[in-house]
């Protein structure tokens, strides 16, 4: 965890929580005292979901932080997030409840080694997923999320030579379903990595009529089993259209909370990782956050997101092509 030398000064670090509050409530209060709004990633746990006042996946975060009249955002999602929002609403106050909420695939792409792979293709734009740093941003062209990406592959020319980073699964679909070439950075997510196709096979047997939802940051074997491919936001409006009544979702099991309060008559199973010990299907950074760290993120005004300012005006303008393009195409 960051921490600044004048919280430490102030005490309020370690403060404890009170026993007899009701956070919930205590929270609420203080979201309208601060005219603060609290947006939430689909991966946060169900009272995160619950209480937030936007839930969204990460093209909905950005497009609500560029847009929200609130003094105050508390994001309650992982670094890149609170920093994405940051760099689109620098004036405000930008908390995260937790430091700490890094993101394996922004950290399988450092900076300096991305520059020196750019530096390899000279005549190449660069596209890259919105899980960096903004240092990587400030490198980059266009940012995508997994909801607008084959959107803005697709406004470029068909010869355009394009660099993509850093999820080498993501850009090998992207790849598939576009037709094109793009140079792929060699970055993974280790949640989205450890799904077992074989045990989705198993499973099938048992639920014959089950549809196969995964995640683009999936490994290709099962992107190619599955039913339907698509961001978190995707995924959750095909549960709602689909006529199917069962499914197997393969990406963090967060999102099945929206899917069972949206269809709160169909079944859903989360997709079995490899390794049946772990709690794989959860990110371990996403559920960083809870109530309580929330609550003293709200009440002490931090853990704040600082984005340099040069670097915020370099990286802002990829974001706000991601932006634009999106708009254009009604996503
Ligand atoms: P979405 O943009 O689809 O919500 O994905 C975010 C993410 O971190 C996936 O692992
Ligand atoms: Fe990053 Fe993977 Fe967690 Fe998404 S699920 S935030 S890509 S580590």
């Amino acid at each position: 965890m960051y921490i600044k030398e004048e919280w430490l000064k102030s005490g309020f670090v370690n403060e404890p929580i009170p026993a007899d509050i009701d956070i919930k409530a205590e929270i609420l209060k203080l979201k309208e005292e601060k005219n603060a709004i609290i947006m939430a990633h689909f991966y946060q746990t169900n009272e995160i979901q619950d209480i937030a006042d936007f839930v969204g996946d990460s093209l909905a975060l950005a497009q609500e932080a560029a847009k929200t009249d609130a003094d105050m955002i508390v994001l309650a999602g992982v670094n890149f997030m609170g920093e994405t929002a940051k760099i689109l609403s620098p004036d405000k106050l930008v908390l995260i409840p937790d430091l700490n909420a890094g993101c394996s695939l922004a950290d399988s792409c450092p900076a300096d080694e991305f520059e020196a792979f750019k530096k390899q293709y000279p005549d190449h734009k660069v596209l890259t997923y919105v899980n960096t740093t903004a240092e990587i941003k400030a490198l980059s062209d266009v940012v995508v999320t997994s909801t607008n990406a084959k959107a803005i592959v697709d406004s470029f020319p068909a010869d355009e030579k394009i660099i993509f980073g850093p999820d080498r699964n993501l850009g090998n679909y992207l790849n598939s379903i576009s037709g094109r070439n793009m140079v792929l950075w060699d970055g993974a997510c280790h949640v989205h990595e450890k799904f077992s196709v074989e045990k989705i096979i198993e499973l099938k047997t048992d639920y014959p009529d089950a549809l196969v939802l995964a995640h683009p940051e999936c490994k290709q074997p099962l992107l190619v089993l599955a039913d339907f491919v698509g961001s978190t936001a995707a995924l959750l409006n095909f549960t709602k259209s689909s006529t199917a009544t069962t499914f197997i979702v393969a990406t963090e099991s967060g999102i099945l909370h929206q899917m069972e309060l949206s269809n709160p008559q169909k079944t859903f199973i989360p997709a079995p990782p490899n390794d049946s010990t772990c709690a794989c299907n959860d990110c371990e950074y996403m559920k960083l956050n809870s109530l309580e760290k929330l609550y003293n993120s709200l009440k002490f005004e931090w853990p704040t997101v600082e984005v340099d300012d040069e670097l915020r005006k370099k990286a802002v303008l990829p974001i706000n092509e991601m932006l634009r393009i999106s708009a254009e195409n009604k996503l």
